[in-house]
């Protein structure tokens, strides 16, 4: 249990809290968050739990259980801390963007435990980076928006990913049970009430290629590029969310191929956004399937942003009986696959798809089944089964 880690590891209990951030996998709506469009995640039982207690010495020092790995500094200079390139960088930034954004942060000790798999796809980043923040604040209050921001502008300026913010968003606002519509201009989220006839299964490919980083950099650059064309034909655009079907047909093709691909993605993908979820209130599992098919095979083909593995299993998935679609998901380059079947085909689905996968890759890919779960908050301790409280504040 994560207070008898902290006790061992700072040798102290007291005054202990403990708090706790979900990963999300995401349904539908796949770089198009920064492009201020729509996405769909849900958030997972997967998550960061950081335990923390006042620090006697004027020092936050935080502790990675998985990465059996510390790092410390002076609580009064967390404004002046710079990157070092590890996964230390995530509470570093946070608690510099907390700073810097007004919320003088105490010295805390800080324990993470993290069972979101890394490099997944599953967004263990977000998760760590809220958590983080929800205990180094250790409960002062702070508004749920301002903090999945803040969390955004630790990745983006500090450890220097150029990431939208459907992780973070989803990190706090998600609700059990549900799926979180967001709009990504607005920065409102609407919940979407999951069937209860669905089972979704995330798949880890168990690869992360390298390209990933500098890809999604480069599809940033590419989708502002197209950016600027569509403004040119029509002063109203100011990002992809604003071009239509209609805008997309008749300017793509003075475009340069890849520039008109790039958008191509988007466009499609926020309509197919918007359809999924009115495929959802109907209860239309069929048409939520193909939406998902159709989605990866845009980011497979016009974003490319895809790989082998992930399109081997979707490909190996969709044949299976019992099973309405499947996408990549996540910034792709490897991670998961996000599977949405009949619950009586889970097990026959896991056997399959583990043998076909081992058979072509020799890899075993893990396989997560994804109930819905809430969005950031503290643990109460003295619970059997600890659950999540309200966000402080
Ligand atoms: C990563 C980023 C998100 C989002 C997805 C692609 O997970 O962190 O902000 O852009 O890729 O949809």
């Amino acid at each position: 249990m994560i207070r008898e880690s902290f006790r061992r590891q700072y040798g102290t209990d007291q005054k202990l809290r403990v708090f706790r951030a979900p990963g999300r996998v995401n349904l539908i709506g796949e770089h198009t968050d920064y492009n201020l469009g729509f996405v769909l995640p849900v958030a997972l039982e997967l998550a960061c739990y950081v335990a923390a207690a006042p620090s006697p010495d004027g020092r936050i020092r935080v502790h990675s259980e998985e990465k059996r790995e510390s790092r410390e500094w002076l609580a009064a200079e967390s404004v002046d801390l710079t990157p070092v390139h590890n996964w230390s960088d995530y509470p570093a930034g946070v608690a510099r963007e907390l700073v810097r954004a007004g919320y003088p942060i105490e010295p805390q000790l800080l324990l993470i435990h993290s069972t979101v798999p890394e490099g997944s796809g599953l967004s263990s980043s977000a998760a760590l980076e809220v958590s983080c923040a929800l205990a180094l604040l250790a409960g002062r209050q702070i508004d749920p928006l301002r903090l999945a921001q803040l969390c955004r502008a630790a990745e983006t300026g500090f450890v220097g990913t150029p990431c939208g913010i459907m992780d973070q968003f989803v990190s706090v606002f998600a609700r059990e049970n549900s799926a979180l519509l967001i709009d990504c201009r607005s920065l409102q989220g609407q919940t979407v009430g999951l069937l209860e006839n669905i089972e979704i299964l995330a798949v880890n490919s168990m690869v992360k290629h390298a390209l990933g980083q500098s890809a999604y950099k480069q599809r940033t650059e590419e989708c502002a590029a197209a950016v600027d064309a569509f403004h040119r034909a029509d002063p109203a655009v100011s990002s992809l969310r604003d071009v239509t079907v209609a805008l997309l047909e008749k300017v793509s093709p003075s475009l340069p191929h890849v520039i008109a691909r790039r958008a191509r993605h988007v466009v499609t993908e926020n309509e197919r956004v918007q359809l999924f979820v009115n495929a959802c209130r109907r209860g239309d599992l069929e048409s939520m399937g193909q939406l998902m098919v159709d989605s990866h095979v845009s980011l497979q083909h016009d974003y490319e942003v895809s790989c082998e593995e992930l399109d081997f299993l979707v490909d190996t998935a969709i044949g299976i009986e019992g099973v309405f679609g499947a996408r990549m998901t996540g910034g792709g380059f490897g991670g998961c696959t996000v599977n949405l079947l009949h619950p009586g085909a889970v097990g026959h689905f896991r056997r399959e798809i583990t043998a076909e996968y081992q058979e072509r890759f020799g890899l075993t890919p893990q396989i997560f089944e994804c109930h819905p779960a809430p969005g950031a908050g503290e643990l109460n301790f003295s619970e059997k089964n600890p659950g999540p409280v309200a966000l402080p504040g």
